[in-house]
């Protein structure tokens, strides 16, 4: 285990400088599928789900939800947590926008009623644009240290029914807290990068599925990991044994235990295994939820895994396309947190199961804005997509929160 220098403040808490993750809170749709029952209908051994990919259950949004509503709900519950004192950024990382213009943080700058002296963009590589944000928020608070930014990741997975990704579909939101001297999660300034050109994933504008070479995606996936791995040992980074557990993007669980053999051979470390299970008790209920994935997995190891405190961690992002990076960050004492625990157990148990006939249905009732469509009042989150009026979306709080 490895630890940074740390001070004591006035409060008594015991804080390091740096830059990094604040708090988090993780959001989750309005209904869920358990796997074992999208195995029997499809004819496959609900092993293959579990064991073989890892997943157990997958999160299907309502018909008045997307991941303008899953973002904005985590978001507002964790700055009711943590305060939006110097939030002058809202950072929104998503693969499954709503608009190819307007940005969904925008739209989420509305529903909180945050100031209108808050800069809101949007951010775009597959699943790796959580990392992106985190990053250029980073970026910001080193500039102005006293600033803050609201980094949401939020995304709905979508496959074509009966395909093979079908059963690592999946929806939810992770809202971060970037700022100065964090007390959550520092974030190391040496990273690893990779970028590299390839087919393996992607979603056209006009299709509301991803097209996926799931094979090729299995490949770009570890070349990224390498890259960026190789990235951060040239840069003067960590190396594995100074790194105490690893999360890893992990659209379906099983895909981080590749990750971290492919890594024990590259580096010649032995890894914790242990840490695999502990970082990966949300997204096995989650589903993919590619942008959040990673910051899910974070989520969970620190709500499970005691004993981090002064510990590094490596936080591996891949995006399609492709985009991986390779960061560190050093765990703060006093990480855990039954309040913040306690909020993911609840939104991840308040779901409401769905049959496979109904999420079939869920599925393929998408909403385009060339028709004005008013929608069922279905979720309880706090806010909800109300339908489309004259091509717009609209987006309401929800009478019933
Ligand atoms: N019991 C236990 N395990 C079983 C099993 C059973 N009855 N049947 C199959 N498995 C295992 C396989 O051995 C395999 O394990 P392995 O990868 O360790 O060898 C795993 O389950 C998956 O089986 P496979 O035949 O490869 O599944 P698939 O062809 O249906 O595809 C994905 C699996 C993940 C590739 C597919 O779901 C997909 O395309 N997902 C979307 C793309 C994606 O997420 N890519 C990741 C990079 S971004």
């Amino acid at each position: 285990m490895t630890s940074t220098d740390t001070t004591t403040d006035t409060t008594g808490a015991t804080r390091g400088g740096g830059i990094g993750i604040e708090d988090l809170e993780l959001a989750a749709s309005h209904h869920v599928l358990d796997l074992a029952q999208l195995a029997e209908v499809r004819g496959v051994d609900p092993a293959k789900y579990t064991r073989g990919i890892g997943l157990d259950e997958m999160g299907v949004v309502a018909a008045d939800e997307d991941v303008v509503t899953l973002g904005a709900s985590a978001a507002e519950r964790l700055l009711a947590r943590s305060g939006s004192e110097g939030v002058r950024t809202l950072l929104f990382a998503t693969e499954s926008g709503v608009d190819h213009s307007k940005s969904a943080a925008v739209i989420v700058h509305g529903l909180l009623g945050l100031p209108s002296s808050v800069r809101s963009v949007e951010l775009k590589q597959a699943c790796y644009a959580g990392a992106a944000a985190v990053q250029a928020a980073i970026g910001i608070v080193a500039r102005r240290p006293e600033e803050k930014v609201l980094v949401i990741t939020a995304d709905v997975a979508r496959y074509g029914l009966g395909s093979s990704g079908e059963p690592t579909q999946g929806a939810g939101a992770v809202a971060m807290l970037i700022g100065a001297d964090p007390s959550l999660v520092e974030i190391e300034p040496v990273s690893g990068l990779y970028s590299a050109d390839v087919d393996d994933f992607w979603r056209p504008n006009d299709s509301t599925t991803a097209m996926v070479n799931a094979r090729l995606s299995i490949s770009a996936y570890k070349n990224a990991l390498l890259g960026a791995w190789d990235d951060l040992q040239e840069q003067g980074g960590p190396s594995a044994e100074d790194i105490e557990a690893f999360v890893y993007h992990q659209p379906f669980t099983k895909m981080a235990v590749k990750a971290q053999q492919f890594l024990a051979q590259r580096s010649g470390a032995e890894l914790d295994p242990e840490a695999l299970v502990q970082g990966a008790v949300y997204d096995r209920r989650l589903g993919n939820t590619y942008t959040a994935s990673l910051w899910a997995g974070l989520a969970s190891l620190l709500d499970h895994r005691p004993g981090l405190d002064g510990a590094r961690i490596g936080l591996f992002s891949y995006g399609s396309g492709s985009a991986g990076e390779m960061l560190t960050g050093i765990v703060r004492p006093g990480y855990m947190s039954s309040a913040r625990a306690g909020s993911a157990v609840a939104a991840l148990d308040g779901r409401v199961p769905v049959t496979v006939a109904e999420y079939e249905q869920l599925h393929e009732n998408q909403f385009g804005s060339s028709e004005d469509v008013e929608t069922p009042r279905v979720t309880t989150a706090p806010f909800r997509f109300a339908g489309v009026q004259g091509g717009a979306r609209v987006y309401e709080r929800n009478s019933e929160d």
